[in-house]
């Protein structure tokens, strides 16, 4: 006799649809974050945690779940076994080693591509449908190294890229003019990192285009700030490592508006990494590298034809160039 009687004339248990599930691989700082960020946000009705530590993501699993009584119910599975992962609707991969401080992205590349060499195929074969999300660094060269492997369309293999560099952007903008973040429309598109390229003339303020907002306001428009401005975002990453070490409350948020657009089917507009080749005049390889793309359930549904000017084109290009002189040399 089970706990709760049935009311009289009940009808059958329905056919239940399938859960909503999540997979993450990695169950580090990253990992983690962007686990409690999508359990507080009831993102799925399951998630699994991967990590080549037995240890690590059975610890965290057992720590979630003595929240339960504060969180949405969400069934969380831990294992080494990629099996765990099965029909994920999402994998988002955030294993592999991270910067020390003052160490470039790009210097990850070797360590984190042997991990990847044996992260995506069974991830790709226990859930064939799946979209994968990557973010372990460098994360636009990780992506296409996910894109080749996986053997997917170029739409189900999506880099978190400069979602969070725009997230940065947007702060600081905010933060200088006094309004909320929130009402700042801003992209900044190419690597993510070092070479990003910030579209100043899509940049609006409660759908004001800044520059004549700056005007209307009649607060003094100086390139400069908006130019020093770019280059702190580029340097964020460099200073949070070299304060706590790592970086990782930001970028969870980050992802998990990213799992939101597509698991939700929002159809909403992120700068994500996605495969680049003939927008912008980006030609010569295949390369994955962040614009302005719609998500949807099944991921990338297509780029938003923002204008660049000139010189934002010339710098995407430049930004591609150098991620395929990268690639060239990795043999995929
Ligand atoms: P972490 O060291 O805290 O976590 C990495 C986890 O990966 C560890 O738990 C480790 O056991 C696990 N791991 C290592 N090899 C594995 C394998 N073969 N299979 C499964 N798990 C494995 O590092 P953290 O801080 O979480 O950073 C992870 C990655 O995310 C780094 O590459 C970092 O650069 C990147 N990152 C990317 C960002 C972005 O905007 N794209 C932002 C922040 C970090
Ligand atoms: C960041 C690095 C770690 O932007 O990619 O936080």
């Amino acid at each position: 006799q089970s706990f709760f009687k049935p009311t009289q004339k009940t009808s059958p248990p329905t056919i239940p649809t399938k859960p909503t599930k999540i997979s993450i691989i990695g169950a580090g700082n990253v990992g983690m974050a962007i686990a409690q960020t999508i359990l507080t946000q009831n993102l799925a009705d399951e998630l699994a945690l991967v990590d080549a530590n037995p240890d690590k993501p059975r610890g965290e699993m057992l720590d979630l779940q003595h929240a339960a009584a504060f969180l949405p119910r969400t069934t969380i599975l831990a294992s080494v076994d990629y099996a765990v992962t099965a029909a994920s609707d999402l994998c988002i991969v955030t294993a592999g080693a991270r910067q020390n401080p003052g160490e470039s992205r790009m210097s990850l590349l070797q360590r984190n591509l042997t991990l990847y060499e044996k992260i995506i195929p069974p991830l790709a074969m226990y859930s064939p449908e799946t979209v994968l999300l990557i973010v372990s660094n460098p994360v636009d060269v990780l992506t296409y190294v996910s894109w080749k492997l996986s053997g997917f369309p170029s739409n189900r293999v999506i880099g978190s890229g400069t979602n969070l560099d725009s997230s940065r952007f947007r702060f600081l903008i905010a933060d200088h003019l006094d309004v909320n973040a929130q009402d700042v429309q801003a992209f900044i598109v190419g690597e993510h990192g070092d070479s990003s390229v910030a579209l100043w003339s899509s940049i609006s303020v409660g759908g004001v285009p800044i520059l004549s907002f700056l005007e209307r306001q009649q607060i003094a428009y100086e390139k400069e700030i908006l130019l020093k401005i770019h280059k702190e975002v580029v340097e964020s990453a460099y200073e949070v490592i070299s304060l706590k070490g790592y970086t990782s409350w930001a970028i969870g948020y980050s992802v998990a508006s990213l799992a939101r657009a597509m698991l939700r089917d929002q159809r909403s507009i992120h700068p994500v990494s996605v495969l680049a080749n003939g927008f912008y005049g980006i030609d010569g390889g295949d390369v994955f590298l962040s614009l302005p793309a719609r998500l949807g359930r099944d991921g990338v549904m297509g780029v938003a034809n923002v204008h660049l000017t000139d010189e934002e084109e010339k710098k995407v290009r430049d930004s591609a160039r150098t991620i395929v002189e990268v690639q060239s040399e990795l043999g995929i």
